[in-house]
């Protein structure tokens, strides 16, 4: 695998492969990878040529400095799961690489920035939005691989997408789930044992949502069942749980032709999001 630090190495070794007609397929991560951001890798492998996966924890979406602060930064096993995984490219710049200094750059990306993740971590996904933007400047992917467990961050990358008229596919890839449900997740690794007991309660809800709502329940009321379970594990506090329409993420109406449920809740000290699509 190949390492670069650099915009401009990075950007000019993909420009060679490409113009000798390799399809170049991209990962975009803050590293602490697990197996899905491996899945996602998979998925690059079987649809492009090359597969280029940053490793870049990127301080303009953490509106909690904390938060930032103590996001694991495992680069050494990163690489030998990338490695293992097959990637041909990984991009791990500094952040001097990504911003020369404050950015205050704003792209207008509706009410989708301020429903749901947007009420509780303002400005998460302008930060996002400016990343993201960055990495596919400079790695000029054909087709881009994130993960449904951030749902709204797909749509907000779809939106951008639609907005700026950028030449990238983008392709959503399923949740990885451990074996008794939990939502695989770089947090995942600050929960005690108890904690990691606690957070299931999230996939349980989801789930009786969805059979909820098959048994023909309103979805006020699937929400506020929902919303009962997840008030009464001990050590979780929810923030939301929502049936929305799965493109705008606008509450659900009649006229939603998919819908999503949404969560998200701080087991202790971490705070977890999860969804299933209805
Ligand atoms: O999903 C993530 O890990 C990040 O939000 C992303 C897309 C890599 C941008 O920093």
């Amino acid at each position: 695998m190949k390492i670069f630090t650099t915009k401009k190495e990075v950007g000019d070794y993909l420009k060679q492969l490409q113009a000798n007609g390799k399809t170049v397929g991209f990962v975009p991560t803050m590293g602490a990878l697990h197996q899905g951001h491996l899945s996602l890798l998979a998925q690059a492998k079987k649809q492009t040529d090359v597969v280029v996966c940053s490793i870049f924890v990127n301080p303009t979406q953490f509106n909690d400095p904390e938060d930032l602060e103590k996001y694991p930064r495992p680069i050494e096993a990163d690489i030998l799961k990338l490695e293992q995984a097959g990637c041909d490219v990984l991009f791990n710049p500094p952040v001097s690489e990504m911003y020369n200094g404050p950015e205050e750059w704003h792209l207008d990306i509706g009410e989708l920035e301020h429903l749901l993740e947007g009420k509780f971590r303002p400005g998460h996904y302008q930060g996002v939005t400016q990343v993201v933007n960055k990495l596919f400047s400079i790695v000029n992917p054909d087709v881009a691989f994130f993960g449904q467990k951030d749902y709204q961050q797909v749509m907000v990358i779809n939106r951008m997408v639609e907005l700026l008229n950028l030449p990238v596919k983008i392709v959503m890839c399923a949740i990885e789930r451990e074996q008794d449900g939990l939502a695989m997740s770089s947090r995942n690794i600050h929960l005690s044992a108890t904690d990691r007991q606690h957070a299931l309660v999230l996939y349980r809800a989801l789930q009786q949502a969805k059979a909820n709502y098959v048994a023909g329940h309103s979805v006020e009321q699937i929400e506020q069942q929902a919303s009962a379970v997840i008030d009464e594990e001990p050590d979780t506090q929810l923030e939301y749980f929502e049936i929305a329409d799965g493109q705008t993420l606008q509450p659900a109406t009649a006229q939603s032709r998919s819908l999503v449920a949404l969560v998200a809740a701080r087991v202790g000290h971490t705070r977890l999001i999860d969804n299933v699509v209805i």
